[in-house]
């Protein structure tokens, strides 16, 4: 048996839409950052006869994890089946990738159990096939996952950027409607936009690298803000339409407009999901997230820093 941490992965630039749906491969690269203080917590022990998956005391229903298991055991050339037991603390299909940590801890602690040499690159290409940010999350710090590749790979550790911080702000705890796995199939077939976001996104990508690489926000969060608008003008302009916001996302995204037309560096993002997500540094932080507290005093914040891969507790 082996119980496995990991954290979300939450994209500064977005993956949104399949280039390969049935490999799960990603139309767009994406560059992100695993959440230091959210996570998954899964024990994964052989089980006989049958996989079967609990979330927070619940059993989930086997068709939405027989195709993964399936490839796992595929991949890793084995007959075996498992017993996942696994919790997070943050809530789930929220828009809070809990999908990364999660198939990221589940690949991690299967594929060590099968075998303690499997490399990450192998775990990645695993996660890949449950939730193709989980490819991510298998990695530490900054990572990325390129566009039609098989596995993620790590740009820099955790402690690259020591100052970068995440506000995350609980707009709506209750899962999402709508999954991103439907949700980017609707935007790709029926979005007018779909075509010039896979455009778009490739131009951004290299420059976020190098702002990365360059540990400066000023130049990174313009393009963070840019990825996620254009991530979600896919989406508004879906048929049906995907509308994941709630008044008060919007509140906090003209809350951050202010706070930077007042010399504040911070940049929100937003996923599949009403939760916004703000990038600042550690000089500000507090009193950042004290400011936001005091004009959202009804919603719930977190302040995360950027956290290492999936260990083995
Ligand atoms: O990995 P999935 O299928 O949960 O999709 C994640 C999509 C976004 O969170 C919106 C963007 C991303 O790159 O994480």
């Amino acid at each position: 048996m082996i119980t496995v941490r990991a954290h979300p992965s939450l994209a500064l630039i977005k993956y949104w839409g399949k280039s390969d749906t049935d490999k799960n491969y990603a139309a767009t690269s994406s560059l992100a950052i695993n959440l230091k203080e959210l996570y998954t917590e899964t024990r994964v022990s052989f089980a006989e006869g049958e996989d079967s998956v609990w979330v927070d005391e619940m059993i989930m229903p086997k068709t939405r994890y027989a195709p993964f298991f399936e490839s796992l055991r595929r991949i890793l050339d084995v007959n075996a089946y498992f017993l996942v037991k696994s919790y997070s603390n943050f809530p789930k299909s929220a828009g809070l990738a809990s999908s990364s940590s999660g198939f990221a801890a589940l690949a991690y602690g299967a594929a060590k159990l099968v075998n303690n040499e499997t490399p990450l690159s192998l775990i990645s290409e695993i996660a890949r096939l449950g939730s193709a940010s989980a490819a991510r999350a298998v990695f530490e710090g900054f990572t990325l996952l390129k566009k039609n590749t098989p596995h993620a790979e790590e740009l820099f550790d955790a402690l690259y950027w020591p100052e970068l911080r995440v506000i995350i702000a609980i707009v709506k705890a209750e899962p999402k409607d709508t999954s991103s796995r439907l949700a980017m199939e609707l935007s790709k077939n029926t979005s007018p936009c779909y075509a010039s976001w896979l455009e778009g996104s490739d131009k951004i990508f290299g420059e976020a690298l190098l702002a990365c690489k360059n540990r400066d926000l000023d130049e990174l969060g313009p393009l963070v803000r840019k990825s996620y608008l254009m991530m979600f003008s896919t989406m508004f302009t879906s048929s049906p339409p995907l509308l994941y916001w709630e008044p008060e996302s919007l509140g906090l995204i003209k809350a951050c407009e202010k706070l930077r037309a007042k010399g504040h560096s911070i940049w929100e993002t937003m996923d599949a999901g009403p939760q916004v997500k703000m990038i600042c540094l550690s000089h500000e932080s507090e009193e950042l997230m004290r400011h936001l507290e005091e004009e959202f005093p009804h919603l719930d914040f977190l302040l995360s820093e950027v956290g290492g891969g999936p260990v083995i507790i």
